[in-house]
């Protein structure tokens, strides 16, 4: 079979795909496995039971079968238009204008299937081939401002990679009075000077806020800073808020969110606990939203109404937030707080440095002077039956052949139970212990 390059550039082994088959392969396998390499959101009873409440309520309620006597619209038995279920997205304008000042109308928010479906059609709306006020053919890429960033965008461009990524200054720092904890923080010299900026090949500034895979949350000067150098060069500031506030949520740090028109807010479903609903939600300038929209008539027809059905009345009466703020966020907390003490029993004495955990359902950590890269501690791992993801993946748009710390850090999940945390962590105690006493 012959594929165009089209075809090609997705069916290519790519990080992300390598990851999937990975945690598909585990969850298929007789084998126990370790699973803290995925970015499967954890099971917490009190969102389970929210949702069953939910699920058997739509059942009743008609949201399966068109109703002859009803002019309602928001029935699964019909498409929604391109923009998305009229019904939730209402009720995303009530919330947000509830919770922030935002002054948002109907025209300001799109649905997609999925925030990963969102940043393919972002990406591609503000990277890649530009024809500027010449006339002249400019080719455009998306600053990511701290690097390591999300596994996910780094194959979504049609073609090619458009990205230009700027490697962060390094805090070493405490957490909760304890040493052995590090921050990365946006490196504003390096991303000032950057060419691409200054010559106008940049098209969006994107980060994520919390980030996977570090748990880093940028704090409201860096967000302040890097608002204004999107101003200032006329280009959008995406923020991806797949863990961020007022849903799911995991954020520890004390932090704000922000929104005004040169700002592109994309939120999730997924990390509430429905990653299999794919719903994703964009809030944006009304121009932005047409585009998605177009977009999304020519790839989906309408986005999936599910996900819309489920959120809307917890959307109408807070419960998604009431939930993020007294059952998600504390969950994670504690598991956060729960993996870096088994870490620092088994590794206490090792070079092993923790990025501060601020956020998100991970934990990153640095190996330093590791005698092999984490790629290699990876197949180890597996081998061991524990999956975590190694850095590398992590740096798109950045040539990480010459910066070792891209190959001393692994991504873990904290989303697992308390039991497969502990072991999986042994497991990672032990392989690391017996690579630095091999090397003495
Ligand atoms: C930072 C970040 N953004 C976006 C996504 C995509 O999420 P979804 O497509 O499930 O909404 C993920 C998924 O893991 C993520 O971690």
């Amino acid at each position: 079979m012959k594929f165009s390059k089209f075809g090609q550039k997705f069916i290519q082994p790519t990080g992300i795909s390598q990851l999937m088959d990975d945690l598909g392969d585990a969850l298929k396998s007789d084998q126990p496995v370790n699973m803290l390499g995925g970015g499967n959101p954890a099971r917490i009873e009190a969102v389970n039971e929210l949702f069953l409440q939910t699920y058997q309520a739509l059942g009743n309620d008609g949201s399966f079968r068109e109703d002859i006597n009803s002019t309602a619209t928001s029935s699964m038995a019909n498409y929604s238009n391109p923009q998305g279920d009229a019904g939730f997205i209402d009720a995303l304008v009530g919330f947000f204008n509830r919770h922030y000042d935002w002054n948002l109308t109907s025209e300001n928010i799109a649905l997609t299937n999925g925030s990963q479906n969102a940043f393919f059609y972002l990406f591609n709306l503000f990277g890649g081939a530009f024809t500027d006020e010449q006339n002249e053919s400019v080719d455009k890429s998306i600053l990511l401002p701290l690097t390591p960033e999300y596994i996910g965008y780094s194959d979504v461009h049609v073609e090619g990679q458009h990205f230009t990524a700027v490697l962060p200054h390094i805090d070493e720092v405490t957490h909760n009075g304890e040493e052995g904890f590090f921050k990365y923080r946006v490196d504003f010299d390096a991303l000032e000077n950057l060419p691409a900026l200054k010559e106008g090949r940049i098209g969006a500034i994107c980060c994520s806020r919390p980030t996977n895979p570090t748990g880093n949350v940028l704090t409201d000067e860096e967000m302040a800073h890097l608002a204004e150098i999107a101003k200032r060069y006329d280009v959008p500031l995406i923020i991806d808020n797949a863990y961020g506030m007022p849903f799911p949520n995991i954020i520890y740090s004390d932090v704000t969110l922000n929104w005004d028109d040169n700002t592109i807010l994309c939120f999730s479903l997924s990390k509430i606990g429905l990653p299999g609903v794919r719903t994703g939600i964009i809030v944006a300038a009304p121009e932005v939203i047409a585009a998605v929209s177009a977009m999304n008539a020519v790839v989906n027809l309408s986005p999936t109404r599910f996900g819309a059905s489920i959120a809307t009345p917890l959307v109408e009466n807070n419960a998604i937030k009431d939930l993020s703020d007294n059952d998600i966020k504390p969950f994670y907390q504690q598991q956060a707080k729960t993996a870096v003490t088994l870490l620092k029993k088994e590794l206490g004495d090792y070079p092993l440095v923790i990025h501060k955990p601020e956020g998100a359902i991970f934990l990153w950590l640095w190996f330093k002077d590791l005698p092999i890269s984490t790629s290699e501690l990876y197949e180890t791992l597996k081998e061991k039956g524990t999956l975590i993801v190694p850095s590398e993946y992590f740096f798109p748009g950045v040539d990480i052949s010459d910066y070792k710390h891209a190959h001393e850090c692994i991504r873990m999940s904290i989303a697992a139970d308390k039991d497969t945390l502990t072991k999986g962590i042994a497991v990672i105690g032990e392989v690391v212990r017996g690579l630095y006493d091999g090397a003495k």
